[in-house]
């Protein structure tokens, strides 16, 4: 594709016990609102400079007066110490104002908008009907060169879960990106070998965001001796096949994949309970999970350029002049979080790697 080059690479610093990297940034996370809000963000702006947040609150963000006000509280709980930027993003529906978004762009409020199709995921169902009821606005993004960030599953029930991905691709958004050709497509957390290939090859605007846990576990993790919600999310882990081919995707250099986290905390309640909610809560120890990922590739090299410069790249901002250093050091996650309180209950949230222990740990800002 048009975005997949081979940029430079120029690790900062790189020996055997320590890797100096630009400061990385999150392109895909979702912070949530109200009282766990504050020590939510505090794990992602321990590590990441910058954050495109997601809009699916409930209600959605479908407004700049709202995004603006999210912004500011999200802002309100990073410590003065802290530099932390939350680029932020609008909702998609069937009946968006065209002017939300060319405003909202042009002020500089939106980094982009997200396309959930209606029901794909948490918080979906002020989403999107169909590509085609949106045309008018996928017309006004292309114009005016807004980044259009996409959750890709087809919703109808009758596709199997495992193949949601590779349908959408196909049936939607091929023929969506024929009517759009010029406009700017994050593909956000590929979970298939059909996404990196479409991402690769398609001669298209387009890029695609790779999480942790696809990096990490295929679909067997969910059923490791029973029934595990931690490791349920949307799209749902995949083959090892698709596992693998998004370990070499990352770590490939190619500038079309960047690093987005979509961490996605639901509390411990949501988690067990017969309806388990969609999402992994990997923040905490986010650049160390990938940072695992690249040194199991024999890619550290390139872990800088994934996590620090294309993201950047794609939408057209400038790089993070800060670092952060990471030594290697074993250290087990804890098994359950804190996530501040609501009334007298403690709010846990299990995170992604509990229990296991982890090579690099960040040694300093
Ligand atoms: O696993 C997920 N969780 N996938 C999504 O698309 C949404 C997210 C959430 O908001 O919980
Ligand atoms: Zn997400």
């Amino acid at each position: 594709g048009l975005f997949c080059r081979f940029l430079k690479l120029n690790i900062l610093n790189l020996s055997s016990d320590q890797i100096t990297l630009r400061q990385p940034d999150d392109w895909h996370v979702h912070l949530r609102d109200g009282e766990t809000l504050g020590s939510i963000v505090k794990h992602t702006s321990r590590v990441f400079r910058r954050a495109v947040v997601m809009p699916n609150l409930d209600p959605p963000i479908t407004s700049i007066e709202l995004a603006k006000n999210y912004r500011e509280r999200i802002l309100k709980t990073v410590p003065a110490d802290i530099a932390f930027t939350p680029l932020m993003t609008a909702y998609l529906t069937d009946n968006l104002p065209i002017d939300v978004l060319v405003d909202g762009f042009r002020e500089g409020v939106f980094i982009g908008a997200k396309l959930y199709p209606v029901n794909a995921t948490t918080n979906s169902s002020y989403g999107v009907s169909d590509i085609h009821a949106i045309d008018v606005l996928l017309e006004a993004m292309e114009r005016i060169d807004m980044p259009l960030l996409i959750h890709g599953e087809v919703t109808d029930l009758d596709v199997d879960i495992f193949d949601r991905e590779a349908v959408f691709i196909e049936q939607k958004l091929e023929p969506m990106l024929r009517r759009f050709p010029k406009i700017r497509v994050v593909l956000e957390h590929i979970t298939t070998l059909q996404a990196v290939q479409f991402v690769e090859t398609s001669g298209f605007r387009l890029a695609a965001t790779i999480t942790p846990h696809h990096l990490h576990i295929n679909r067997n993790a969910m059923f490791a001796g029973g029934l595990r919600s931690d490791f349920y999310c949307l799209p749902v882990v995949k083959r090892e096949i698709h596992r693998l081919a998004l370990r070499k995707a990352a770590t490939s250099g190619k500038s079309c994949f960047f690093l987005g986290t979509d961490s996605a905390p639901h509390l411990r309640a949501y988690k067990e309970t017969a309806c388990a909610c969609a999402g992994i809560f990997n923040a905490p120890y986010a650049i160390e999970s990938y940072a695992e990922i690249f040194e199991e590739e024999n890619a550290l090299d390139r872990l800088e350029a994934f996590a620090s410069e294309y993201g950047p790249a794609f939408y057209g901002l400038g790089l993070n002049k800060s670092s952060i250093t990471l030594e290697r050091k074993k250290h087990i996650v804890p098994k359950m979080l804190e996530l501040g309180t609501s009334g007298n209950l403690k709010e846990s949230v299990v995170p992604f790697h509990a229990g296991e222990t982890l090579s690099w740990r960040i040694l300093k800002n």
